[in-house]
């Protein structure tokens, strides 16, 4: 308990998945929270049994949380985000840059290039935009600071069938750690968490196949896919203060799959 009292944290894609379960996790932890994502209400295929959005959600159990809405693809929504968590909470400690998308199930010479352009402006430009509006607040509050994106183990290895996300993740890998070597002596970490297949509406909505998604996920030593918590347990790791000397890493959550050798199912080439 009490991890990140006095914080303030801004996480993007926090109506779903990894974002909800981190929003939760920090609010537990003593953290003020600005949820922000497209839509303010769940998504109705997250695995959180709990139904209620999550700014209520933490607000319901004891913590403070607000909702702004963004589309982090918009430069003037993001801009608007940042100044209204400010607003409502006079400063910011924490960026959570954790909205993204996915697109995969063909090889690469079939995939529709709405895949590679769609990715870009989001999980590349958007996440880019989220952490240069964060820097800026941070560098006037003069104060230290976190960011955490979330990358993939996608930016660790290649997988097949999805290669404008891997690209993305790969992007966001090399802008963790340039911000890191940026800004670490202004007392500003960046960090990445890089989770394997994780049981969130982005994963499972993309791959309707069982075949596809065992086959996948037999590679992960452990046994099992990833859980939400299991992200918001390293994001709450990395974004603590106690971790302020660790900066630029680019940290599995994984249960070891980055480890393994590549067993791939075959994809048609047609
Ligand atoms: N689930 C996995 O297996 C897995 C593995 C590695 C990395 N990731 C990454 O984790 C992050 C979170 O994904 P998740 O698995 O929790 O998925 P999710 O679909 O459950 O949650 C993603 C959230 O992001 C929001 N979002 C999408 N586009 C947005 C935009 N333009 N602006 C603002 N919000 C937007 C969605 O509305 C949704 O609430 C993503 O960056 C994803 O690439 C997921």
């Amino acid at each position: 308990m009490n991890r990140l009292q006095g914080k303030v944290a801004v996480i993007t894609g926090a109506s779903s998945g990894f974002g909800r379960a981190t929003a939760k996790l920090f609010a537990k932890e003593g953290a003020k929270v600005v949820c922000s994502d497209i839509r303010p209400d769940m998504d109705p295929d997250n695995f959180d049994e709990d139904k209620v959005p999550t700014h209520e959600a933490i607000i319901r159990d004891g913590g403070e949380a607000v909702f702004i809405p963004c589309d982090i693809a918009e430069q003037d929504q993001v801009k608007n985000l940042f100044e209204k968590a400010v607003e409502a909470f006079g400063h910011i400690d924490i960026l959570f840059a954790n909205a993204g998308i996915f697109r995969a199930g063909v090889v690469t010479h079939r995939q529709p290039i709405e895949w590679l352009d769609d990715i870009y402006r989001i999980n590349i430009r958007g996440t880019y935009m989220c952490c240069q509006e964060a820097i800026k607040q941070f560098l006037k509050q003069k104060t230290k600071a976190s960011i955490v994106i979330t990358c993939s183990t996608s930016n660790l290895n290649p997988y097949p069938i999805q290669a404008p996300y891997s690209m993305s993740k790969a992007a966001e890998a090399m802008l963790v750690r340039t911000l890191a070597i940026e800004y670490g002596r202004m007392g500003i970490t960046t960090n990445g968490i890089c989770p394997a297949s994780s049981k969130t509406a982005l994963l499972i909505n993309n791959f309707k196949d069982d075949t596809i998604r065992e086959r996948v996920n037999c590679r992960i030593p452990v046994g099992r896919w990833g859980e939400a918590s299991d992200a918001a347990n390293a994001a709450l790791f990395l974004a603590e203060p106690a971790s302020d000397f660790i900066n630029g890493a680019l940290l599995p959550v994984d249960g070891g799959d980055t480890n393994t050798v590549g067993i791939f199912p075959e994809y048609p080439m047609e």
